[in-house]
């Protein structure tokens, strides 16, 4: 027995893939993100299922999770978001991996090893509009598109895709401007190229909100997993299809005023009953949700108690229960009809859902 586990449905994420398949215009392709071992989900079971529902391009954030995702789905179009190292070339080539180019310097050093290795790379020009992360900056466009193209004798330049900071309805011209730059920079690179190129830009957000950003391909990552859908105006509800879950490993009575947990931060107010889980923050379960995070018991919202501590967690069930030891609990999913999705949970832990399914640690189960 698990003291600690994540189940998954992998079905439903083909009701998501085919929803957005048949949702989105024919000629507007679907990136399918499964970084992050598919944000926690499992990536082999997640590209498996994503294929087996038409799904044919993949993005990863590292080249070992590309290699995984070719071993499932040998036809796939694998996009490397991350670091395409020279010294990876022979791996690169051999797992055909579309690589990403950050600078001049970046495509002229793929560009030579690729050479001494007789082989060739497709490549995305991952261009910076606002992200102030990785790529080349669009401003400069003008200056670098040249001898980027010139540098790459020995890579094939396919596309060109840039990266959302923010998509807010009531800051929209943040994301307006991205998008102009965008635009302008990847008309640019195509003219010098001479020819077309997949361009791409949008992510959940802009995917949902944004229709006239779709370009050539979109790139969901947690809309995948069932986040990303709440404003109203959404083009598309998926379903989430991870649950964690855990069971009461021991449940005891406490007296008014004992504390709970390191250093008593949490003193019970009335005599009752209390639960220990076996989860606590080595598993991912957010140390901030200590004292204010809540889990499903019996269907029932039963609140955090105390600090989580590496291993253990303590839960009040109330002054009368009917729970028993070994009883399921749900940190994050469904039970009798009530959910308690990571998106919640990530409020109560100030942070984003993202931060709670990645970081979710427990053993899988697979189911139907
Ligand atoms: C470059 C890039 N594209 C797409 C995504 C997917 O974003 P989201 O999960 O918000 O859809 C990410 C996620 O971090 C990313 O870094």
């Amino acid at each position: 027995m698990l003291p600690s586990w994540k189940e998954v449905f992998p079905d439903r994420l083909g009701h998501n893939v085919q929803l957005l398949k048949q949702g989105l215009p024919a000629q507007v392709r679907v990136i399918h993100v499964v970084k992050s071992d598919a944000y926690g989900h499992g990536l082999t079971t997640a590209v498996r299922e994503a294929t087996r529902h038409g799904a044919e391009w993949f993005a990863v954030a590292h080249l070992h999770e590309a290699v995984e995702v070719r071993a499932a789905a040998p036809d796939a179009h694998i996009l490397l978001l991350g670091a395409a190292r020279p010294l990876d070339v022979p791996h690169l080539a051999a797992h055909r991996i579309v690589c990403s180019l950050f600078s001049v310097e970046h495509a002229q050093a793929l560009s030579d090893h690729a050479g001494r290795e007789h082989t060739r790379l497709e490549c995305h020009v991952k261009v910076d509009t606002g992200m102030g992360r990785l790529g080349l900056m669009a401003e400069g466009c003008g200056q670098w598109a040249d001898p980027l193209i010139a540098a790459g004798r020995h890579l094939d330049v396919t596309g060109v895709y840039s990266h959302f900071a923010m998509v807010e309805p009531h800051r929209i011209d943040v994301a307006e401007r991205q998008a102009g730059l965008f635009t302008e920079a990847a008309a640019t690179l195509e003219r010098i190229a001479g020819i077309r190129l997949m361009k791409h830009l949008g992510s959940t957000r802009a995917l949902q909100l944004k229709p006239e950003w779709d370009f050539d391909a979109v790139r969901p990552g947690i809309l995948l997993y069932g986040y990303g859908c709440s404003e109203v105006d959404a083009r598309f509800r998926t379903l989430p299809w991870l649950e964690w879950k855990t069971r009461l490993l021991q449940i005891k009575r406490l007296p008014s005023d004992c504390p709970v947990g390191y250093y008593g931060t949490y003193r019970t107010r009335h005599a009752g009953w209390i639960g220990i889980i076996e989860v606590g923050y080595a598993d991912g379960l957010h140390r901030a949700l200590s004292s204010r995070g809540y889990v499903l018991v019996a269907g029932q919202r039963h609140p955090v108690i105390g600090r989580i501590s590496m291993n253990w967690t303590a839960i009040d069930l109330g002054s009368k229960t009917d729970a028993a030891e070994g009883d399921e609990v749900v940190l994050v999913g469904t039970q009798k009809g009530q959910h308690l999705w990571a998106d919640e949970v990530a409020r109560w832990a100030r942070t984003i859902p993202y931060e709670i399914l990645t970081a979710a640690r427990s053993p899988f189960i697979t189911l139907a």
